[in-house]
């Protein structure tokens, strides 16, 4: 059965669309923090469709809500008219946000909230240079593709904007790494003053930055990196979008939004993947007077409908109310105690690393720090065989990485814990024999 849907999605999908899993699995139901496939067999998932599935599966508050929207017989109605979900919506998010008189446009996608994002701070610097982050990821518009740092996601380099790279102050690679940790920030800060002044007219419009890099593997400067940048970017009065795609909405577990690690509100953030739990919802909170600088009219068919919306009061309403941030912050640790203590020390393993549930292993041939793609394949494939499904990424592909929904529990957090550390030690282990 799945063979034949394999064989049908490569006729008819494009190749670049890639699927996980040598033998790639169709997932037909799904209840709490598990999914079930076509076969029957069910899995622990720790990577809720990229980070996305936030609260997890069939959960009733949301059920109930989609449900109530559907039984008025409007999915849809364009923004053209009022929408009372959209309004309530907007309302938590900018109190929420932390930005001072906020705005928020509604998009469907995170690629589409940061071309939001990009379109106001362009215009109102009236530039379109624009500062990005080595490494980063964040999106698949000419725009956002431009602002991203990683080949691999890079499908053109026709490019709107104008923009010139930062160190991203990692900790492995990269010609900050080779420094003292003390040092690092102050030469991320120097890396920014030279590049305004070797790679840019000055009059740049915005610095984007993931709070911690998703894609690229939960790779993260040090805390503070967006407050020491900002402090230089203030001088110029450039702004500062964060893209909190991955790390918004407690995620992290010490705070809220990632930006909040490092003592700094930025001008502008965006939002996508949890905050509709598989709904299509994503946006762009903004300072006012940034927001109202777009000159034109700016209509998303889609963005915020009826719908979306609904499901996304919904699911702000269950985080609150379940303060899912601090189950983050407790799951959270007991996963990368669990981690660090077991598989930590191993040769193969670089770094455990991350914050809350957003958690990464990063793969290395032994005593260098030299990628080890193949082994973090097999590891991941080990993984489902065990019954858990995990995600992959980093520029090298070799970081297995951890997002599991924030309901998680402490029992789902040790179950997969267990098969993590199997899966890691038994394919380490085959690594020494081979
Ligand atoms: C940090 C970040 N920004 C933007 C995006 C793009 O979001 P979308 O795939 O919803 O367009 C992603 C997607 O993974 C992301 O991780």
């Amino acid at each position: 059965m799945t063979d034949d849907l394999l064989a049908r999605h490569r006729a008819v999908l494009p190749s670049w669309m890639p699927l996980y899993y040598a033998e790639p699995i169709e997932l037909v139901s799904g209840s709490g923090r598990r999914v079930t496939d076509a076969q029957g067999r069910t899995y622990l998932d720790f990577f809720g469709g990229v980070l996305t599935n936030m609260i997890g599966y069939d959960i009733p508050e949301i059920r109930e809500a989609v449900q109530r929207q559907l039984a008025t017989g409007l999915v849809h109605t364009s923004t053209l008219y009022l929408i009372r979900q959209q309004v309530e919506l907007a309302e938590k998010i900018a109190r929420h946000s932390g930005i001072p008189d906020a705005r928020v446009f509604f998009t469907n996608s995170g690629t589409e909230a940061n071309e939001a994002a990009l379109l106001a701070a362009t215009n109102h610097r009236r530039s379109h240079q624009i500062l990005a982050v080595r490494n980063s990821y964040h999106g698949r518009t000419y725009a956002t593709m431009g602002v991203t740092g990683n080949r691999g996601w890079s499908a053109s380099a026709l490019n709107p904007l104008q923009v010139a790279w930062l160190h991203s102050g990692e900790r492995l690679r990269g010609l900050l790494s080779r420094l003292d940790p003390a040092d690092r920030l102050d030469a991320a800060v120097e890396d920014l003053r030279e590049v305004l002044a070797t790679q840019t007219a000055g009059d740049v419009a915005c610095l984007i930055a993931e709070p911690i890099q998703g894609v690229g593997g939960f790779v993260h400067g040090p805390d503070g990196l967006l407050a020491a940048w900002r402090k230089v970017l203030d001088e110029h009065g450039i702004l500062l979008i964060s893209d909190e795609v991955q790390t918004g909405w407690g995620r992290t577990g010490a705070h809220f939004w990632g930006y909040q690690a490092h003592g700094v509100t930025p001008d502008l953030l965006t939002f996508a993947k949890g905050i509709g739990n598989g709904f299509a919802l994503a946006g762009v909170v903004g300072r006012a007077e940034i927001m109202e600088s777009v000159p034109a009219i700016s209509f998303s068919t889609f963005g915020g409908n009826p719908l979306a919306t609904a499901a996304g009061n919904a699911v702000l309403d269950y985080l609150l109310d379940h303060d899912l941030q601090a189950n983050a912050a407790r799951v959270g640790a007991i996963l990368a105690d669990g981690l660090r203590a077991a598989v930590g020390g191993l040769d193969c393993v670089a770094e455990v690393r991350g914050r809350g549930l957003m958690l990464g292993i990063e793969f290395v041939h032994p005593g260098t720090v030299e990628p080890d793609p193949a082994l973090t394949a097999r590891v991941f494939e080990a993984c489902r065989a065990g019954g858990l499904l995990v995600g992959k990424g980093g520029l090298y592909g070799n970081v297995l990485r951890m997002g599991p929904p924030l309901t998680l529990t402490e029992d789902e957090a040790r179950e997969g814990l267990a098969i993590l550390v199997d899966a890691v030690r038994s394919c380490a282990d085959g690594e020494v024999a081979a």
